[in-house]
């Protein structure tokens, strides 16, 4: 989104270095990259031109939005068809001073439509360790279990992961949340915690408070995805807030799928002031309509986040991450220079 006015805040949240934590890299298919695949591999779209799918991206919730997202994925079939979206996302992202990158990616909506999980890891991977050479992007990933399938398909998927768990830092839900709770999952997590990975979870996007109780407790995970609706339970905040859970709170997500009528109603600021490790990602940048700085600027003006505010979602990005705490450090300590140098400490 472009800015009409000068904000000293736009220079300021593109010089921050930045880490974003919830991007599902089927999410950054754009559409011209969409019907460039399909026409290399032969698939049919039901789309005439790609402005004709832009103006499809109008949603009244996540399952709308869904249906195109899976739909969208069709056009994905070769292991370099990962790899050119991957690196297609690193490309954008290095624009936006982005250093670190936790990208979720949805297997079974790969292997559900016959192709293979080597393929789908290979050419991400591939992309990722020409990103950290070349973009100097570190990146880790994290496998998606899609919670509208069944728990015995999640346990086939963990399996297949098996000889690539190298590669694999975490593992994650979403897909459709309302009737798919936590619970559901739970032996899957417990087995991917004994093997060692990390767990995130969506919750509170469009599922009530309970679900992110779950996610906490149940699943026992180590960061929350969306995390909207958890501000509707006192009780939940503070438990949030005190054991120091990180939020990927996604703004423009959150607007285009209708979690939050007007983007002055992201929960953001709210829960920084609640003592919350908040942080501002794009979650499907492609089809919510902007990537990290575009979210960052939104909330900028629209909740008057000061420079402060804004350093502190960026270090908290970091904080969240699963990187080394040294590696933290030091992105923590560029943005405290960077907020230095503005005179705002
Ligand atoms: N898959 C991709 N984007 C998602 C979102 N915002 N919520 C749940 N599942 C998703
Ligand atoms: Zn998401």
């Amino acid at each position: 989104m472009a800015d009409a006015s000068p904000d000293p805040r736009s220079a300021f949240i593109a010089a921050l270095p930045k880490a974003e934590l919830h991007l599902h890299i089927e999410g950054s298919l754009e559409p011209e990259m969409m019907f460039e695949l399909a026409r290399r591999n032969g698939v049919a779209l039901p789309y005439a031109s790609v402005e004709e799918v832009r103006a499809a991206y109008q949603f009244s919730n996540l399952q709308e939005f869904l249906d195109l997202y899976y739909l969208g994925m069709g056009a994905l079939i070769e292991e370099r068809d990962f790899y050119d979206l991957t690196i297609a996302y690193l490309e954008r992202v290095h624009a936006d001073n982005v250093r670190h990158v936790e990208i979720f990616f949805d297997p079974q909506g790969h292997t559900t439509r016959g192709v293979a999980f080597d393929t789908v890891i290979t050419g991400i991977t591939r992309a990722l360790d020409e990103g950290e050479a070349r973009l100097g992007i570190t990146s880790k990933l994290i496998m998606c279990f899609l919670r509208h399938l069944s728990e015995e398909d999640a346990f086939a998927t963990l399996e297949e992961a098996q000889p690539w768990l190298h590669r694999i830092t975490g593992v994650g839900l979403d897909s459709s949340e309302v009737g798919h709770p936590p619970e559901k999952f739970a032996r899957v997590f417990a087995k991917c915690r004994e093997l060692g990975l990390k767990l995130v979870a969506h919750a509170g996007e469009e599922g009530p408070p309970e679900y992110v109780w779950q996610a906490l407790d149940t699943l026992g995970i180590d960061r929350i995805d969306h995390g909207n609706r958890a501000l509707e339970d006192e009780k939940l905040v503070k438990r949030i807030a005190q054991d120091g859970y990180t939020l990927t709170v996604c703004p423009l997500s959150n607007l285009k799928l209708c979690v939050i009528d007007e983007i002055g109603e992201s929960p953001v600021k709210a829960m920084l002031d609640a003592g919350i490790k908040a942080t501002v990602n794009s979650d499907d940048p492609s089809y919510f309509g902007g990537y990290i700085n575009d979210n960052y600027h939104a909330v900028a003006r629209a909740l008057d986040l000061s420079l402060q505010d804004i350093a502190t979602l960026a270090s908290n990005s970091f904080a969240g991450s699963f990187l080394d705490p040294a590696e933290i450090e030091t992105r923590q300590a560029e943005i405290a220079q960077a907020l230095e140098a503005q005179g705002a400490r």
